[in-house]
């Protein structure tokens, strides 16, 4: 268990990311950072006052500062605006990438050893603008996505085999957009090829909606973006971090060479222990899946240099 875990940006996701840390039992404090006022304490003390109930010590603390959160071992940054219908998530970058800089360089002063794990989106971009900001190496600085991306996939294939989803296991690579790269050679049943299940026909579909996956439920919600299944996944990785699981989970990583890709954040295989990134694992990909990966992290490093520009 870590001692404390702060979340930045107490909204859909970073609020549901922390009722999710306490009931996990994760750290002994829970602090929600937001700027709008009130909110991040209203809704800790709501969501500690859930643990008689729910069976956690966790204190649940908001804050419209830093200082409450000094020494975090972990930060889930949330923090800035979600999609609107008809908004990719590149069109967050002007507004998200003014937080998430400021968000990272608070979290450098109170907790500068701490590791970072970016939500807010477009996300593989606003993990550069993070590491940027914190100065922290790249083993302290991962972005969520192919977690979520993997989890809407999983499901997706579960439904159409009717099996179930705990015998899926896949990966999601490349940058969270609509190149994000399903790597159906490593899709498997219980270890099964899922190629000897389900008819090409069936998959490409699939992985058409797992693409889609974020717009599908905005265009449901039309007030903002999915937050139930984002917040598991965010979770999901601070849980390999806080209990040193060494688990390999597909996150977004600053890549220094692998996959023959430099200088730019994407989402590849990455192992997760108690010193945030241990180790990038490089599988080997068809000719068409490291094309695609390729493409998905050009388009990343095009919004880099746009960030830069700016
Ligand atoms: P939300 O609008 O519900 O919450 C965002 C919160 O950030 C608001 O409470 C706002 O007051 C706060 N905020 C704004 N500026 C801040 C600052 N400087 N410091 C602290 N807090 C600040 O949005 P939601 O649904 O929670 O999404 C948050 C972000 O996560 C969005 O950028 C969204 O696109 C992204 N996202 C990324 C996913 C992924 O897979 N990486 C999945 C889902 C959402
Ligand atoms: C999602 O994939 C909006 O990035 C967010 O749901």
């Amino acid at each position: 268990m870590l001692n404390k875990v702060a979340v930045v940006g107490a909204g859909n996701v970073g609020a549901t990311a922390a009722q999710r840390l306490a009931e996990k039992h994760l750290a002994r404090e829970v602090i929600m950072i937001d700027v709008a006022e009130g909110i991040p304490q209203g809704k800790a003390l709501d969501q500690w006052q859930s643990g008689p109930i729910e069976g956690f010590d966790a204190r649940v603390r908001g804050s419209q500062g830093y200082d409450e959160a000094r020494d975090a071992e972990v930060f889930v940054v949330t923090a800035g605006i979600a999609r609107k219908p008809g908004m990719s998530r590149d069109d967050l970058v002007r507004t998200n990438a003014g937080i998430v800089k400021s968000v990272a360089e608070n979290i450098a002063r109170v907790a500068p050893k701490s590791i970072i794990i970016v939500v807010s989106n477009p996300l593989d971009v606003m993990c550069y603008v993070a590491m940027k900001a914190s100065g922290f190496p790249r083993e302290r600085v991962l972005g969520m996505a192919g977690v979520l991306d993997t989890a809407r996939y999983r499901m997706f294939l579960a439904e159409a085999m009717d099996v179930s989803v705990e015998d899926i296991q896949a990966m999601v690579l490349g940058g969270h957009g609509d190149t994000m790269v399903p790597l159906i050679s490593y899709t498997t049943v219980s270890g099964i090829p899922v190629t000897q299940l389900l008819a090409e026909e069936k998959l490409r579909p699939i992985v058409d909606r797992t693409r889609n996956g974020g717009a599908e439920i905005v265009a449901f919600l039309k007030t903002g973006s999915a937050y139930y299944a984002p917040s598991a996944a965010a979770v999901q990785m601070v849980e390999a971090i806080a209990l040193d699981k060494k688990r390999i989970l597909p996150c977004s990583a600053w890549l220094t060479g692998e996959y023959g890709l430099r200088d730019v954040f994407c989402g590849v295989p990455c192992k997760l222990g108690r010193a945030g990134l241990e180790r990038i694992v490089e599988v080997t990909l068809t000719d068409a899946e490291r094309a695609e990966l390729h493409k998905s992290a050009e388009a990343v490093r095009e919004t880099q240099r746009a960030v830069d520009a700016a």
